[in-house]
């Protein structure tokens, strides 16, 4: 899901993540996945809004945004930019690549025409690339919105996304 938000909505989804998860520091991977839920990305206002929320009571230690920037461009399942209405992911990693995972993510980028990160010019699809889901005796997996596939070959990708139209 990926939404156009004004400042009062950001401010409200930030507010209700801080009352949810508290305002403390160990409390910034979930309120950012609050955000990412609930808007489909993490617009860049919205770190240093969270920055300026996050109690730091230790003197001499401070939060800055290049550091909720590191956080937020470091796991995956997080975009700081806006996706399409689906979001697909495929596993990159070698148990998957070793069972058929390369050719199932050509025929992704193909049937596609995106790479990974980008975003069909029709706001459909966003393309993304993931390391193991935890999943490898099935592979090769790819993640449609919440939806798993395994044992995915190149045939079935066209079925797949088939059911997202
Ligand atoms: S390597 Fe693909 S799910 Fe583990």
């Amino acid at each position: 899901m990926s939404l156009e938000v004004s400042e009062n909505q950001l401010d409200a989804i930030i507010r209700a993540a801080i009352e949810k998860h508290g305002d403390q520091r160990d409390a910034l991977i979930p309120i950012l996945g609050e955000i990412n839920q609930a808007l489909g990305y993490i617009p860049g206002e919205a770190l240093g809004k969270i920055r300026r929320c996050i109690n730091t009571p230790e003197e001499g230690l401070f939060l800055a945004d290049s550091h909720l920037y590191s956080i937020a461009s470091f796991y995956h399942m997080y975009s700081l930019k806006p996706v399409g209405r689906h979001i697909v992911r495929y596993c990159e990693s070698a148990p998957c690549h070793v069972v058929g995972g390369r050719q199932v993510i050509q025929r992704l980028h193909d049937f596609l025409g995106l790479a990974p990160g980008e975003t069909s010019a029709d706001g459909r699809w966003t393309l993304f690339q993931t390391s193991c889901l935890g999943i490898c005796s099935v592979g090769p997996v790819i993640v449609v919105d919440d939806d798993i596939y395994g044992h995915v070959t190149p045939q079935r990708v066209s079925f797949i996304l088939a059911k997202y139209r």
